[in-house]
């Protein structure tokens, strides 16, 4: 008897000591370099929350939205491996720094009349604003979304082109579309069926966005036809974003991004390319020179063109790379709308990621006389 009762003695000592060790773990994994106010956003009913605040909509400040002016890394509250989708909401939150902080850099830098001169609607950046709040709102989901056993990473520096208003307009665009694209890949990594409902649900704002830029600021058709673009490799496309990225500028805490990732080469039509529709012939570019593909001579290597819900491949010519320049024609079967991707795949179809050996590329093909002006432009 006293056996047995010393022994839940113990175990309740030993559940005392366990309960304090818990509660006392999240202060302890809050980097000593942070101050700790980002832990506030912890809890999902901290400040505005999406789908009830108009904050998210209609805040018309310049300084940056919640929870977009909290830029510290948000560390677990909870002990325990990662829920099944964290990875690709921690994915999905670092991609979505990049889109707040180009909308936020562009309201910063430019003004009304500066959208004026060049001929863009008065409404042009009190619409940005309004993207840029709807992204503030997709930080604050995606941090939500993460479970309190993993870390909600925070924002990098970044590059963007913020020369002239037209240029960044432009790249406003691929970016909308390519997010659109991205996650049509995203939806197919998450495991859980809600999750994929959400990220369903933000791909429609993308495409609200674009819908607008194409009507008012290109005075072009909003309609891509009958599918958008349908890319099957989420993490690819995020790893093309790389580029954007100051190197060594994110928190050190951050988790890798994309995780997993293929460190591609990157891929890009020649800055010397006239036209980017389907039946142009272009001349590849591998775009980093620290990282160019290798091509072994006895593999047939393929462009590989995703467009709506097809793909094509055309077989390359890699001999003599890179002293001799691979070009490629662009499929013309595809409708000119939407966007087209294109990765150099050791297979036809690019069936599994693996294949894939360089790229991807997102191809503007609405408006698509803008495709070979993002090419010069640096766009993707
Ligand atoms: C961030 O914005 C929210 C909402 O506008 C505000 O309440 C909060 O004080 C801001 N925090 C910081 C650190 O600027
Ligand atoms: C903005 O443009 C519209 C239509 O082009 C015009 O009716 C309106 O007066 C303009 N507003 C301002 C504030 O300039
Ligand atoms: C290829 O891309 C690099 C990096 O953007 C650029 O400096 C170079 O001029 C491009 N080459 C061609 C032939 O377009
Ligand atoms: C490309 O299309 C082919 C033929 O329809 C299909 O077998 C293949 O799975 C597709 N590739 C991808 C990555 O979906």
């Amino acid at each position: 008897m006293s056996r047995l009762h010393s022994h839940s003695a113990l175990l309740v000592w030993v559940l005392a000591l366990l309960a304090l060790t818990v509660a006392a773990i999240p202060a302890f994994l809050v980097t000593p370099r942070y101050s700790g106010e980002a832990q506030k956003l912890a809890d999902p009913t901290y400040g505005p929350i999406p789908g009830e605040s108009d904050h998210y909509s209609s805040y018309w400040g310049v300084d940056r939205p919640f929870p977009g002016n909290i830029s510290d890394p948000i560390f677990p509250t909870q002990c325990g491996p990662p829920a099944e989708d964290d990875y690709t909401w921690q994915n999905l939150l670092s991609a979505e720094w990049i889109i707040f902080e180009f909308y936020q850099q562009g309201i910063e830098r430019f003004t009304d009349e500066d959208f004026a001169k060049i001929g863009m609607p008065n409404t042009t950046r009190l619409r940005l604003m309004e993207i840029r709040n709807n992204e503030a709102g997709h930080l604050r989901i995606f941090q939500n979304q993460i479970s309190p056993t993993s870390i909600k990473p925070g924002p990098c520096k970044y590059i963007f082109p913020l020369r002239d208003p037209r240029s960044y307009l432009a790249f406003m665009t691929v970016l909308e579309i390519s997010s659109m694209a991205f996650l049509t890949g995203l939806v197919r990594e998450a495991k859980n069926d809600w999750n994929q409902g959400v990220i369903a649900a933000i791909s429609q704002t993308e495409a609200r966005h674009e819908t607008w830029a194409l009507m008012d600021l290109w005075k072009a058709n909003p309609f891509a036809g009958p599918s958008d673009t349908s890319f099957p490799y989420a993490n690819q496309i995020l790893y093309s974003t790389q580029g954007l990225i100051v190197p060594g500028s994110c928190p050190p805490e951050n988790p890798e991004y994309p995780h997993p990732r293929q460190l591609l080469p990157a891929l890009s039509a020649a800055s010397d390319t006239e036209s980017l529709a389907p039946g142009a012939t272009i001349t590849l570019n591998f775009t980093n020179p620290d990282n160019q593909p290798v091509f072994h001579p006895s593999t047939q290597y393929y462009a590989v063109f995703f467009h709506s819900v097809l793909n094509a491949s055309v077989p390359l010519d890699t001999k003599g790379f890179p002293q001799r320049p691979i070009v490629v024609t662009i499929p013309a079967a595809f409708e000119t709308r939407g966007v087209i991707v294109a990765l150099i795949a050791d297979q036809p179809g690019a069936p599994t990621k693996e294949s894939v050996v360089a790229g991807p590329a997102v191809i503007l093909e609405q408006p698509v006389e803008m495709g070979p002006e993002l090419v010069r432009g640096g766009g993707t």
